[in-house]
């Protein structure tokens, strides 16, 4: 495998770049959100971060293995959300940059590997593609229930659980504090499904 004088090269590289800053960017809004009490929405963050940081990782790997030498700088021009704003505002611009992710760069980037004859690094475009298109869905029902107030709230009755004592209860709303353990609201876990694409 070699990746000298491909587009694909290029392609990990805007790819390692935008992994690692939305790795960061959603530590950062993790950060926000949990010193706003908002502890159950900056795991989602976390973990969200987390899958972002091993997928830069793949990344990365994919392209050292492909060049005989370290390189040490490799000029590219491509474009990256700066977005830093309420937590709603941080999730919903999150959500638009995982669409953007599978349905535009991932999918392109994939076809070019194709065509340039790398399938295992084509792949790895498509599997990174169909967890960001979960992430989208993920985000972008956080951030629905946030605009509707249902993050704690439903017309119907259902689980609510502490996560921080386990306390659990089939209720039309949670607790705005735990009545076992006395945590706030923030600590009661999303009613949010991730799907598997
Ligand atoms: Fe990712
Ligand atoms: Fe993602």
């Amino acid at each position: 495998m070699d990746l000298q004088q491909t587009q694909t090269l290029y392609n990990l590289a805007r790819s390692f770049a935008g992994e690692s800053q939305a790795g960061n960017r959603y530590c950062l809004y993790a950060e926000k959100a949990q010193s706003e009490g908002s502890y159950a929405l900056a795991a989602l963050l976390r973990e969200i971060a987390r899958n972002e940081e091993a997928h830069a990782k793949v990344f990365l790997e994919h392209l050292t293995q492909g060049m005989p030498e370290p390189i040490d700088s490799l000029p590219f021009n491509a474009g990256y959300p700066y977005i830093f704003a309420s937590t709603l505002e941080n999730i919903e611009a999150a959500a638009r940059a995982e669409q953007e992710e599978f349905t535009e760069i991932y999918p392109n980037f994939s076809a070019i590997a194709t065509q340039e004859g790398f399938s295992s690094i084509a792949a790895s475009f498509d599997r990174i593609a169909a967890v960001e298109h979960a992430h989208h869905d993920i985000l972008t029902q956080a951030a629905q229930q946030m605009r509707s107030q249902t993050l704690y709230a439903g017309a119907q009755p259902s689980v609510w659980r502490c996560s921080h004592c386990g306390h659990s209860a089939v209720l039309t709303a949670a607790w705005s504090r735990c009545p076992l353990c006395g945590y706030p609201q923030g600590y009661v876990e999303l009613h949010i499904t991730a799907p598997t694409y």
